[in-house]
């Protein structure tokens, strides 16, 4: 979603800021812009890749500049819609993340003073207000404007007549500030500036934050100078190579092994619970996250439940925030809920809300975030860190399946400490869990065996993903990753479900993918097979290795390695991913950034 970059310094400016904005770009985006300063305000914007506008930007030698990347929210993506926006005499360019909720009454206000509008984004009531209520102060006349903002917002704005001044602001979206030597810098996503520098601040909500290439000021909502943290940042290894692959989706879907591997560190070592400040009896646990993060806290729910006995709910954050308060709210404090809040980015602002709601609750909250210092690490009580690496596919892949295993790792040790493992166990556990890269390098092994299916699925209108128990998420998650970047409809289900309505939609151009592990729900799945068969369905069977009667039954049938049926949705993962980057891959579309989605979605 929209991303913010700035520079003031002594270096020229659109540059580093160009760069930055690149490395924006998997957030997902329909136009960018920069705004530089050389004797006035020059702003260049363009609808489409930033490719678009950078064909046109004109040669600067400015050491200012702040630089946007639009996802459409009010307005279609165009020209005039994009960032910076400016205000009718060109003096001041802002840059906007979020929304204006009230921007329409500000607007009748501004125009019934006379302020001409150009464009149809809530965004360009900023340049509006912030130049009604200029008298020589930036960071004034900001605050002012604040005063009749609602929404969520990062704001950058930049001044002709102060040359080397940013001020910017944030409420519930991100903005990170970067420390230089002579130079400073801002950024929506650390990712954009750790190239520059490691030192980092990170303002709170409403505080006014005043950059010059020398100095950085941060003032709170009275304007009275207040105290930062400069943040040292781990250097995170950058990503800007495919390193061979086509798509960065098929990479990180191949760095899924290591991703494990680097991530079981941080999880199964000893007392990772009181790390997270878990030293109590929890009464039970909510998972709350969006899209596959969601999916990945339904499979956590399976395995929580079964190893230890402490109920589990899994709902969307966007639902959450607006539910009846957590069970057990207000009852003893040795029996606190628990709320796992998982997002890869750490930046979902429905997540981040949910986040808030939990916590004014009284609830315990821990976060399960791919992201080191992103917004949730910092909302929360504990953190599980995920060592994915950098994820730049939309469609989240590697992130997933360290999310799962950090899901694991918490049920093993609250499985533990509540007594209902015992010691052997949960070093059974930690010992399967440990040979989960090697399964997984297995079926990336047979990728050409599930390319060879793709085909069967590009002229499918819809396709179907049914699974059981602990594999229902991952029919959920199989049919979200095939729609999200081949744009086939397609639904996950519970496989009991399909006569309950969708048997009526099947037919021999309606494949269904079904997973079929040997766990307690076997038998009934190879029936539901053999409905769907009856049919003419075309079949397609994920099945343990040497199962011979899912092959039987089926049209085509995956093996995965041999593996306990708990630890199974990790092989299936990467079965799906593989089907549908393949089938996306045949069809031609933009595996990368499918249309319409973003990475980060910091609007509700
Ligand atoms: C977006 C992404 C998805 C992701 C979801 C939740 O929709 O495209 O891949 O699963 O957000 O994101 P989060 O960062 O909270 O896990």
């Amino acid at each position: 979603m929209c991303g913010i970059v700035g520079y003031t310094g002594n270096k020229q400016a659109q540059p580093i800021v160009l760069e930055s904005l690149k490395k924006l770009e998997y957030r997902g985006y329909d136009s960018s812009g920069i705004a530089t300063r050389e004797e006035k305000l020059v702003i260049c914007k363009k609808e489409g890749p930033i490719a678009n506008m950078e064909s046109v930007l004109p040669k600067s030698d400015s050491t200012l500049a702040i630089a946007h990347t639009r996802w459409a929210t009010h307005g279609v993506p165009s020209d005039v819609n994009a960032h910076p926006h400016s205000n009718s005499e060109n003096t001041i360019a802002v840059v906007h993340n979020g929304t204006i909720d009230n921007y329409l009454d500000i607007k009748e206000n501004l125009e019934s003073e006379g302020y001409k509008f150009k464009s149809n984004s809530d965004s360009e009531v900023l340049p509006a207000l912030i130049t009604k209520h200029y008298s020589g102060n930036l960071v004034e006349a900001l605050n002012k404007s604040l005063e009749v903002i609602q929404g969520i917002f990062t704001i950058a704005v930049i001044h002709e007549d102060h040359p080397d001044e940013i001020v910017a602001v944030r409420n519930e979206t991100p903005l990170v500030i970067g420390v230089g030597n002579s130079e400073n810098y801002l950024a929506s996503d650390i990712y954009a500036i750790l190239k520059y520098t490691q030192q980092i601040i990170y303002p709170l909500d409403n505080q006014i934050i005043r950059l010059t290439s020398k100095s950085i000021e941060v003032f709170d909502d009275s304007l009275n100078k207040v105290d930062y943290e400069i943040e040292e940042v781990e250097k995170y290894t950058e990503v800007s190579e495919k390193g061979g692959f086509e798509h960065f989706m098929l990479k990180e879907i191949f760095e899924q092994p290591k991703a494990l591997q680097d991530s079981l560190t941080e999880l199964l070592i000893d007392s990772p619970l009181e790390k997270l400040g878990l030293n109590w009896k929890i009464g039970s646990i909510s998972v709350v996250a969006c899209g596959t993060s969601f999916h990945a806290g339904l499979v956590g729910k399976y395995v929580i439940e079964q190893l230890t006995a402490i109920p589990v709910s899994v709902s969307y954050s966007s639902e959450f925030r607006y539910a009846a308060p957590v069970q057990g709210v207000g009852g003893l404090l040795s029996s606190r809920p628990l709320v796992v809040l998982i997002s890869q980015s750490g930046e979902t602002a429905d997540t981040l809300a949910a986040a808030r709601v939990a916590r004014q609750q009284g609830c315990h909250t821990i976060a399960i975030c791919n992201v080191p210092g992103s917004r949730i690490t910092r909302e929360v009580d504990g953190v599980i860190l995920t060592k994915s690496g950098q994820e730049i596919g939309v469609a989240a892949t590697k992130t997933f399946l360290t999310q799962m295993q950090a899901l694991y790792a918490l049920g093993i040790h609250l499985g533990f400490t509540s007594g209902s493992i015992d010691y052997p166990q949960l070093k059974m556990w930690e010992s399967e869990i440990r040979k989960l890269p090697s399964k997984l390098t297995q079926v990336l092994n047979n990728s050409e065996s599930i390319k060879a299916l793709a085909a069967q699925f590009v002229k499918s209108k819809s396709v179907f993903f049914v699974g059981r128990n602990i594999n229902y998420p991952l029919a959920l998650e199989g049919a979200l990753k095939l729609k999200e970047i081949s744009y086939i409809h397609a639904e996950g289900y519970p496989a009991g479900e399909l006569k309950h309505g969708p048997l009526a939609l099947l037919s021999e151009d309606t494949p269904v993918v079904a997973i079929a592990v040997q766990d307690h729900t076997y038998s009934k799945l190879i029936s539901n097979i053999e409905e769907m068969s009856a049919r003419k369905t075309p079949v397609i069977t994920i099945a343990q290795k040497g199962d011979e009667l899912a092959k039987k039954v089926s049209d085509f049938c995956f093996e995965i390695p041999e593996i306990d049926p708990v630890l199974s949705p990790f092989p299936i993962a990467v079965f799906m991913q593989l089907l549908s980057y393949y089938v996306a891959h045949e069809l031609g579309t933009e595996i990368d950034k499918p249309r319409n989605l973003a990475k980060s979605v910091t609007v509700e």
